[in-house]
């Protein structure tokens, strides 16, 4: 399974996109994003299911780990983070440099328009 969803992760992190100029978030362009690279481990409704990782409702503002009835590793709990636009981008664009040892699989967006995207997207869709 795990090396199924590596694969996966990858065929879509090889795909090229578009190249937009870089500006402040667009949400609809995250919510595509999200929806390739992200939505396979994570839903973001009220109550929804963790999946591989935790739901993200009510994330901005949160603890690290914190997502109810999820085990988070040591590594996110003890991280010290608190979710806002900047410690998200810091993780996003590098997920095991940011927080080493976390059990997320995921490579990180490179691009900054990319971050900005799935913020908004997030921001929008947790809350
Ligand atoms: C292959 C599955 C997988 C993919 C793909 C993935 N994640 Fe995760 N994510 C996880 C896991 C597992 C954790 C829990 C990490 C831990 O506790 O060490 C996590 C944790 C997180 C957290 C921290 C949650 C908290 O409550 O502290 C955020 C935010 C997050 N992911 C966002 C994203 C976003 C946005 C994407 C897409 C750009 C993404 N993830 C892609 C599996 C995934």
């Amino acid at each position: 399974m795990r090396t199924v969803i590596a694969a996966a992760v990858s065929v879509v992190l090889a795909l090229p996109s578009a190249n937009a100029v870089a500006q402040s978030g667009d949400a609809e362009r995250g919510e595509r994003l999200f929806n390739q690279q992200c939505k396979i481990c994570h839903t973001l409704n009220k109550d929804g299911a963790n999946l591989i990782g935790p739901n993200l409702f009510g994330m901005f503002g949160r603890k690290a780990g914190a997502a109810k009835g999820f085990a988070a590793s040591d590594a996110m709990t003890k991280s010290g983070i608190v979710w806002d636009d900047k410690t998200l981008g810091e993780y996003l664009k590098d997920p095991k440099g940011r927080v080493p040892g976390a059990k997320m699989v995921y490579a990180g967006l490179k691009r900054q328009e990319q971050l900005d995207d799935v913020i908004a997207y997030l921001k929008k869709a947790t809350q």
